[in-house]
């Protein structure tokens, strides 16, 4: 742990092209994401259509590329029918996911325009709790079509003539939950994800399907990527085949009452990814799918710092994050980077108010602790990541979960590397001890301006209430060759940037 730590980087050395879409949000009818997060009807602060103007501008600051809707739990009791047309028309239902009421004021169209001000694509989740097949091509169809057809014509009716085009379909979600509204066994799911992926795929062949996974190291995960996953002969030639399922989607929630493991936690989503992304390749072995499909397969469309228990709130949503809780969202954005050959989206759970960085109030809108590494990341780690080499003490005491020790590392400093599009390196640093400094060498790069983004707090457990006691301080330094050394504060996120 003593010895001095070390970071060499390989500019030069491309790993992969990392996928914006790992910057992906998420916004699910649940407590106040939806109603009275996105969308506040009658507050000064919202536009015309009722969307939330702060909001908008901190998802176009975050340039967030995609965003999940409408769940989540929620979606397995879903009929999106109820959420268009004339508003005074819509009706309320029973919600049983979260034992609430839905109005039905929000639906399809709304959403969808919001993404178009937004600037972001759309990700829609289909229900496979209450929902039929039926209702499923009724929305792609809704969507999608340019077709003379009844759905596409209900667009049309309902302000709507072009088609939103939206890409990305997720079939189920949670479906293996005891929790969930039509929870499924893996075999019932995996026999109505493949009818349903077949008949998706025929009416667009153009979008993108999410298998709906566990936590990505499951019996469940492992058996529905081996039946689904496989060379689809279609069309009545009988003559084309692909792959009907583009992505497996994991979720994990990590969280610990102590700095000390929270910080180490997602770790673990790291390990979950190798093992999700090795099933992948078994069910291609399996059923001989062709090595030339591509990667980036993994869709973890929910990730965060989460525990329901500690969490205020009805619905133990409204988390109140400390520095910890951003330092672990740093180390988690660090392993999507550093999984960027295997991972092709992921989504925060969740963009507004519910487990989430950004929280609105009546006035206006509070960046919690975890919104800074967030954008940093957003802003920044994009292009291509780089190899990175790391020599540091490591954590030693109790992991969460307890299985991460042995099986992945947790080092004091969590490192990822890319190049961006400017030609120029970026390295993002978590140093999660909290109480060393460490003045570490860093080898590879070449001398230069370089901008450093800190993130850093009092101590771990401040979080940003009434004051924002945890944001980024910026600064420029000169990166001198004869001395290659930056020292890293304790509890800090750190992201350096060598200007092009
Ligand atoms: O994001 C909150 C909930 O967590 C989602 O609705 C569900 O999919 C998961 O269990």
């Amino acid at each position: 742990e003593d010895a001095e730590p070390s970071i060499l980087v390989h500019p030069s050395y491309k790993v992969s092209k990392i996928n914006d879409n790992i910057y992906g949000g998420f916004t699910e009818h649940m407590g106040r994401c939806i109603y009275g997060g996105i969308y506040d009807p009658g507050n000064p602060l919202s536009d015309e259509n009722g969307f939330r103007k702060d909001v908008i501008d901190a998802f176009k600051e975050l340039n967030c590329p995609v965003v999940r809707y409408p769940g989540g739990n929620f979606v397995a009791t879903y009929h999106w029918l109820d959420g268009v047309g004339p508003r005074d028309q819509r009706p309320k239902r029973p919600e049983l996911a979260w034992l609430g009421l839905e109005t039905n004021e929000f639906g399809t169209d709304e959403f969808l325009k919001w993404c178009e001000v937004v600037g972001t694509e759309p990700y829609l989740c289909l229900n496979f709790g209450t929902g039929t097949l039926d209702e499923a091509l009724g929305w792609l169809e809704y969507c999608n079509s340019r077709q003379n057809t009844y759905y596409a014509n209900l667009r049309r009716k309902n302000g709507r003539e072009e088609p939103y085009n939206v890409k990305y379909w997720a079939l189920g979600n949670e479906m293996w939950g005891p929790w969930q509204v039509g929870q499924m066994t893996k075999e019932d799911y995996a026999k109505q994800a493949y009818q349903w992926a077949k008949a998706m795929k025929l009416l667009d062949p153009t979008i993108t399907l999410i298998l709906c996974g566990q936590d990505g190291t499951s019996s469940w995960d492992s058996y529905v990527t081996k039946e689904c996953i496989k060379w689809d002969v279609h069309g009545l030639s009988g003559s084309t085949t692909k792959s009907l399922i583009d992505m497996h989607s994991i979720h994990i929630y990590t969280a610990a009452k102590e700095h000390l493991p929270n910080a180490t936690a997602p770790r673990s989503a790291e390990r979950a990814i190798q093992i999700t992304s090795s099933l992948i390749d078994l069910a291609r072995i399996e059923n001989k799918v062709p090595h030339t499909v591509p990667r980036q397969t993994i869709c973890f469309d929910e990730w965060n710092v989460w525990d329901p228990v500690r969490a205020p709130g009805e619905l133990g949503a409204e988390e109140k994050y400390s520095l910890s809780d951003a330092l672990a969202v740093a180390v988690w954005l660090n392993v999507f980077v550093r999984q960027s050959a295997h991972v092709g989206m992921a989504n925060i759970a969740q963009s507004v108010n519910v487990i989430s960085p950004l929280m609105t109030t009546p006035t206006g809108l509070l960046k919690q602790t975890t919104w800074w590494p967030l954008l940093l990341f957003s802003k920044y780690m994009r292009g291509d990541q780089i190899a990175v080499n790391v020599g540091c003490g490591e954590y030693e005491g109790p992991t969460q979960p307890s299985w991460i020790r042995g099986t992945v590392e947790t080092p004091w400093l969590d490192v990822s590397a890319c190049v961006g599009e400017d030609g120029g390196v970026r390295i993002a640093v978590a140093n999660i001890h909290h109480e060393k400094d460490f003045r570490t060498r860093i080898g590879g790069l070449e001398g230069g301006k370089v901008e450093v983004y800190t993130v850093t707090g009092n101590n771990p457990l401040v979080v940003n209430d009434d004051v924002e006691r945890v944001g980024i301080v910026e600064k420029t330094i000169e990166w001198d060759l004869s001395n290659q050394y930056y020292v890293f504060p304790k509890h800090s996120f750190t992201l350096l940037k060598w200007k092009k």
